[in-house]
């Protein structure tokens, strides 16, 4: 049998009786799969009755306040997704004249619904041939067919949605959508999957070679860095302090000023920070706050904040990193562009 034959097979036999699988009002499944996003359906079951319970159809919706809604969705999380169901509700009232679209095209261009929830209610409501990618068919697929292209890679998305077209052609599109998410999430599941049992191990790629706990594979997201700077400028007798950076951190060889690099962004600056600035600047040294700036790079963030020094003595000793240059010529010298903001607004 296909893959597909097998997979339906499997539905008819083992599915939950979920409500929103006994109808195919547009609206009703538009309500339970903005629900479900985010959400088990455990968890988003109770709220799907009592959303229908007060907002039997899209014009009682439309009507309704967004505190009423939000007042419904409390607990749920992603309150966005109530305020965007007001949005469209009164957009269907409007536009379709209170008939929910049930077209791809057309649902796709409603606020909260994107390419998994457009398919999912064309497919349901009218059959229309558009497969669902949510993460229980890139498990099932990257399993059964055995590839190993990060599903949130742009070659592996491409990949997935390809073969999922290819696989739901032939198919009644409604019953297999549904059949394949419910596979996902009550047979072939993220942990301790069912394989023994599974009607589909003879052919299942991952099965036969042992790697199901391998597959599918997502790419880490690179986890973004806070850094707090805080920088100190230094200007007397037209001249002011700076220092070049050196490598292996960003802004390589540029020139900033003075630097002080915080765990935490410097509200109330402890004893132990007017020491470090005391050891560099003298202890008659006197700051004050100019400016603050955010820079966003790829993998970090970063604070700065700008403090005027003066009455300062550098320790040209301990911290000969540090420079005093004319301010013309300062001007001249590579900065990071942060840097060269700064100087452009506070000095002359
Ligand atoms: N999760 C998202 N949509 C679902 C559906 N239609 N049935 C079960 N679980 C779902």
């Amino acid at each position: 049998m296909s893959f597909q034959l097998e997979i339906v097979a499997w539905y008819l036999k083992n599915k939950r009786d979920l409500p929103w699988r006994n109808t195919t009002d547009p609206y009703v499944i538009w309500l339970s799969e903005i629900i479900l996003q985010q959400t088990r359906v455990e968890q988003g079951l109770p709220y799907f009755n009592r959303f229908l319970a007060h907002f039997p159809d899209v014009s009682s919706f439309a009507a309704a306040s967004e505190e009423q809604v939000l007042k419904l969705w409390q607990g749920l999380g992603y309150y966005s997704r109530g305020r965007n169901m007001l949005h469209t509700a009164k957009l269907v009232m409007s536009k379709y004249a209170g008939e929910f679209p049930t077209s791809y095209q057309e649902l796709i261009a409603l606020k909260g619904i994107g390419a998994y929830t457009a398919a999912a209610i064309s497919s349901f409501s009218s059959n229309e041939k558009q497969a669902v990618v949510d993460g229980n068919v890139y498990r099932v697929l990257a399993r059964y067919f055995g590839i190993s292209h990060p599903i949130n890679s742009n070659i592996g998305q491409k990949e997935f949605a390809d073969l999922a077209k290819q696989l739901i052609a032939d198919q009644e599109p409604a019953i297999y959508n549904q059949a394949i998410m419910e596979f996902g999430a009550l047979q072939c599941k993220p942990k301790a999957p069912l394989c023994e049992t599974c009607p589909l191990r003879l052919d299942c790629q991952a099965y036969q070679h042992q790697i199901v706990d391998q597959l599918p594979v997502k790419l880490k997201k690179v986890k973004v860095k806070k850094r707090y700077f805080n920088y100190f400028v230094g200007i007397a007798n037209q001249q002011i302090l700076t220092k070049q950076r050196t490598a292996g951190d960003v802004w390589q060889h540029l020139y900033d000023f003075p630097l002080i690099e915080t765990d935490e962004e410097l509200t109330t600056p402890s004893a132990e920070f007017f020491d470090k600035i005391k050891s560099i600047f003298g202890t008659e040294v006197k700051i004050s706050l100019l400016d603050a700036r955010k820079h966003i790079l790829t993998h970090q963030i970063i604070y700065v904040q700008f403090f005027a020094i003066d009455n300062y003595i550098v320790n040209f000793n301990d911290y000969a990193e540090i420079k005093s240059v004319d301010i013309e010529d300062f001007k001249q010298l590579p900065h990071p562009k942060i840097i060269g903001d700064f100087i452009e607004k506070h000095i002359d």
